[in-house]
């Protein structure tokens, strides 16, 4: 079916229900043309590698709180900055933050690239993390897959095919509806939408903004995708 009318039922949807999250801008600042921080996108996107919205919110907050901008982090000690991130787990990131913050720093003037070919390239950066930044700071057309994007990918188009198997195609499927224009917007909503409405268990279909597009609610088979190769 047609691709483009996924996305525009999804952002009159996040227009309306985004979740409201200390990194993201509000609907009204949005529409008076501010952008995120390209700073408080990586933060909360390496915080989420691994990690729930619901633990990351107090986190995110106090690091914020403590150093407002790449230069303040960059300046922190090592000591305080594991310190705060004690409790979220997988340390490794915390070391590469400190890292990359410090690179961001001193040099490339405490600016973050753009693309993400060059994001790719900091510390503690991966395929996810560089897409995610590079769409939802920058607004390039990226397209950012995680467990949320690929259940919703999976469901959408009732692909019957196992994970890890059906990956390139989820993929291919996602990157067919990411839009030209507020393709951040749209990564984030399919990440609510998955989050929120496309549960793993029991979706909640009936209020779904695309329910009248999605192959697997008409054949009946949303709850049990995607499907998983059995260990
Ligand atoms: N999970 C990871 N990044 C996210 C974001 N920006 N919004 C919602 N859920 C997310």
């Amino acid at each position: 079916f047609d691709p483009e009318p996924i996305a525009g039922d999804l952002l009159a949807w996040y227009d309306a229900h985004a979740r409201d999250l200390p990194w993201r801008v509000s609907p009204a600042a949005r529409a008076a043309g501010v952008r995120p921080d390209p700073y408080r996108v990586w933060l909360s996107e390496v915080m989420l590698q691994q990690t729930t919205v619901a633990a990351v919110r107090d986190y995110f907050h106090r690091f914020t709180m403590l150093w407002p901008d790449v230069g303040a982090l960059a300046a922190a000690g090592d000591g305080a900055v594991m310190g705060e991130w004690a409790g979220l787990g997988y340390y490794a990131r915390a070391r590469n933050l400190l890292k990359c913050a410090r690179f961001v720093t001193g040099e490339l003037n405490g600016r973050f690239p753009d693309s993400h070919d060059a994001l790719l390239r900091l510390p503690g950066v991966g395929p996810y993390t560089a897409a995610a930044i590079a769409a939802i700071a920058f607004d390039r057309p990226e397209t950012v897959m995680d467990g949320n994007v690929e259940r919703v990918m999976a469901r959408l188009h009732d692909i019957e095919t196992p994970l890890p198997t059906a990956k390139p195609e989820l993929k291919a499927r996602a990157a067919g509806h990411t839009p030209a224009e507020r393709p951040g917007d749209y990564a984030q909503a399919v990440m609510d939408l998955g989050a929120t409405i496309c549960t793993p268990k029991s979706p909640a279909c009936g209020i779904c903004p695309l329910r009248d597009r999605c192959r697997s609610r008409a054949a009946g088979t949303a709850p049990g995708l995607p499907k998983k190769t059995p260990k």
